[in-house]
């Protein structure tokens, strides 16, 4: 059985993080939560996360009765399991014996035992433990009936700069370069006298050495990343050395730039990841986008559906602010990754620690051990609308727009010096654009610049600050317009290549015939400077960056109306091949994107969904014939249903106007006779 199979079998999996062995001996406890989740509709949990001690408490020897008993009730409870690894926090004992274990942080000090995932991933007696324990935990589960899935270490992040991880660097340069002096090429080293004349010389970045290399530093980042891999790989091959092959997963995490994920993904049989939007804590429909996207990356890092690993069912504890999840946000926030692709809902965590960091953490149960909560009247609703949706799990989401989010992009774009100082906002400006297609209900891929992507199927491809190219990425979005693609770029593209050495000659690099220009300086705005301009008859503000263009045959279809640069183009348009392409070329206001983005939808045809004027706070996202109806403007709205509809979660019908409350959720499908209707259109 591998990749998704399993959700055939189980269909939607709901439950969470389940950390029995905190509690052993109170074999009670088990029983009790056995039943509360079979009242939860729960039917699937995490184990073993961080009990390596519990499985190994002393070095080679394995206790694993314990997990059987769980693993064995679970499963006579009709519960999946999905079992990890123990490796995101080691023994106390292991890091005692072998302190080369231990993680060397950036400024050269070695870490002492605690915490967790600060372990040395270069480390030969570490990957040893960590294959021996997989292997016992693969031979002695993997043929369990209960257990679905690997669940490999936990939420992977964070380097390691101790010697074995240098040397290490040192030799995937050489691989890299081949000699010093492509390498000095590459970096640039001539710059501040950086050259380096013997491979020892170079080292990792450090706040105490070299920072300002920004080559160095995406090196650095890369090479983390394929020795995460690699990691997993080992991993991957410990537990698929029995005779039954699970598919395995990592749980990955939003923002977490470390490692390059679509390069992670390659070693995943399924993506998972863990979601925590801070929702009322300022505007929840800017973060309502923002976890959209997050989904939206997660489902494109396999193109395929994914797995929400975790997530809280009420508050977390280690935000500055710990709200609770207001009524209906919990089934609004959960049916919102359900729609952009995944196959789950999983919490962190099951029951409430009895001590410890996270003692108070929400938790499905809490310490008072009751099912009679508000929360767990929620989880309940969830796992019951999951059940009602089933038909639905396994879903692949279909796109016509393709946005190019790339970690590398997003490395060099973070270390580069230019424009304003840490305030280049990548992840930001990604989502500035993604949020005018997601307000509209329109859905987007994500893709990177590896030599695999393909853009051809696409209706529209979205570049927003691509400012490294690599593996001739530009070469590819040539192409795809020159055979009828649309292509929007913004500012701040196309500036250097893989190694972060700018690109002689007119720039965005190898795309100024493509897009009619070319880019000729940047101005930076202090943050109250503005300047504005016109688009489609009516006034944007411009902020932070101002791109100096020349057009070379592009239409303008914007221009500044002040500074020195008045009259220059911010939005243009350029015929090319048999497509087209739109520059950007300003840190226009969201309301510019959005009347940008909606004009283009219509032309394009980018709708796949009836809903014309939805109000503001309120969107559609389509996950096969459902089409799941949100409102996050924190009031109720009216939403114009414009045929009849089926309401799959209440089963009723239903058609005109409909109320929907602060934080509802609508699931509808058309009724048998509305499936043949034609979709409205916009052919403006
Ligand atoms: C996650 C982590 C879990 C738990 C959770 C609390 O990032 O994987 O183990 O600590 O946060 O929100």
């Amino acid at each position: 059985m591998m990749s998704n199979d399993f959700i055939h079998q189980a269909g939607f999996l709901h439950g969470g993080d389940y950390n029995p062995d905190q509690w052993l001996d109170r074999k009670d406890i088990l029983e009790e939560d056995i039943r509360l989740m079979h009242q939860a509709h729960v039917n699937c949990v995490s184990v073993g996360i961080f009990s390596w001690t519990r499985m190994e408490p002393r070095e080679g020897e394995y206790d694993f009765e314990w997990l059987d008993e769980v693993i064995d009730r679970l499963w006579k409870g009709g519960i999946h399991v999905i079992l990890a690894t123990p490796s995101g926090a080691k023994p106390a004992w292991m890091a005692r014996r072998y302190p080369e274990v231990l993680r060397v942080n950036e400024r050269r000090e070695r870490l002492l035992f605690g915490e967790r995932q600060n372990h040395c991933l270069t480390s030969p007696v570490y990957r040893e433990k960590v294959r021996a324990i997989d292997t016992a935990l693969a031979e002695r589960y993997a043929a369990h009936p209960a257990v679905i899935l690997w669940h490999i270490s936990n939420e992977f992040g964070g380097t390691c700069h101790c010697e074995n991880c240098q040397a290490a660097f040192r030799n995937w340069l050489r691989k890299k370069y081949g000699t010093l002096q492509e390498l000095n090429r590459r970096w640039c080293t001539g710059v501040w006298n950086q050259w380096y004349t013997e491979w020892e010389q170079v080292e990792s970045p450090s706040p105490l050495g070299e920072m300002s290399c920004v080559s160095l530093r995406v090196d650095w980042q890369r090479f983390m990343s394929e020795t995460c891999a690699d990691f997993i790989r080992m991993e991957k091959q410990a537990v698929q050395s029995a005779a039954v092959k699970l598919p395995v997963t990592a749980n990955l995490m939003e923002r977490f730039w470390d490692y390059d994920y679509f390069a992670l993904a390659e070693t995943l049989d399924v993506v998972s990841w863990d979601s925590y939007p801070e929702w009322h804590s300022g505007d929840d429909i800017a973060r309502a986008a923002e976890f959209a996207m997050n989904h939206d990356i997660m489902r494109s890092l396999k193109k395929a559906p994914f797995l929400l690993m975790e997530s809280t069912p009420s508050q977390v504890n280690w935000k500055n602010v710990n709200k609770l999840k207001k009524p209906g946000m919990h089934t609004l926030s959960s049916l919102q990754a359900v729609a952009h692709g995944s196959d789950s809902v999983q919490y962190f965590q099951w029951r409430k620690c009895v001590g410890g960091p996270e003692t108070f953490h929400g938790a499905v149960v809490s310490h008072n051990n009751r099912a009679d909560t508000r929360v767990f009247r929620d989880v309940t609703q969830v796992g019951e609308m999951l059940e009602r949706l089933r038909p639905l799990a396994g879903t692949p989401v279909q796109a016509k727009v393709c946005i190019i989010f790339d970690w590398n992009c997003r490395w060099a774009v973070d270390f580069a010096q230019a424009g304003l100082k840490g305030q280049m906002r990548y992840f930001d400006t990604v989502n500035g654009h993604y949020r005018a297609l997601w307000e509209q209900g329109i859905s987007v891929d994500f893709c990177d610049m590896r030599a695999c992507t393909d853009l051809e199927g696409y209706s529209l491809v979205i570049a927003p600050m691509l400012f490294m190219l690599r593996n001739d990425f530009e070469k590819k979005l040539k192409e795809y317009v020159s055979h009828g693609g649309t292509l929007v770029m913004s500012y701040f593209s196309g500036l250097v290549d893989d190694t972060d050495l700018a690109f002689m000659g007119d720039t965005p690099h190898g795309l100024t015939e493509v897009l009619g220009l070319r880019v000729e300086e940047m101005d930076a705005l202090h943050p109250s400077e503005r300047n504005h301009t016109m688009l489609y008859g009516k006034q944007y503000e411009i902020a932070d960056l101002c791109e100096l263009c020349v057009p070379e045959g592009a239409e303008t279809m914007a221009a500044y109306q002040q500074d020195f640069y008045r009259g220059l183009p911010v939005i243009t348009r350029n015929h090319y091949g048999e497509g087209q392409a739109y520059y950007i070329a300003a840190r226009v206001e969201q309301a510019a994107l959005n009347a940008f983005y909606g004009k283009l939808a219509g032309q394009l045809a980018l709708r796949g969904h009836p809903f014309a004027d939805l109000p503001r706070g309120v969107t559609v996202t389509v996950r096969g014939n459902c089409f799941f109806v949100q409102n996050y403007s924190g009031v109720q709205q009216t939403v114009h249903l414009p045929c009849t509809f089926t309401d799959t979660l209440e089963k009723t019908e239903k058609n005109g106007p409909v109320a929907l409350e602060p934080n509802g959720i609508l699931v509808l499908t058309r009724t048998t006779k509305e499936q043949n209707t034609e979709l409205m259109i916009d052919k403006d």
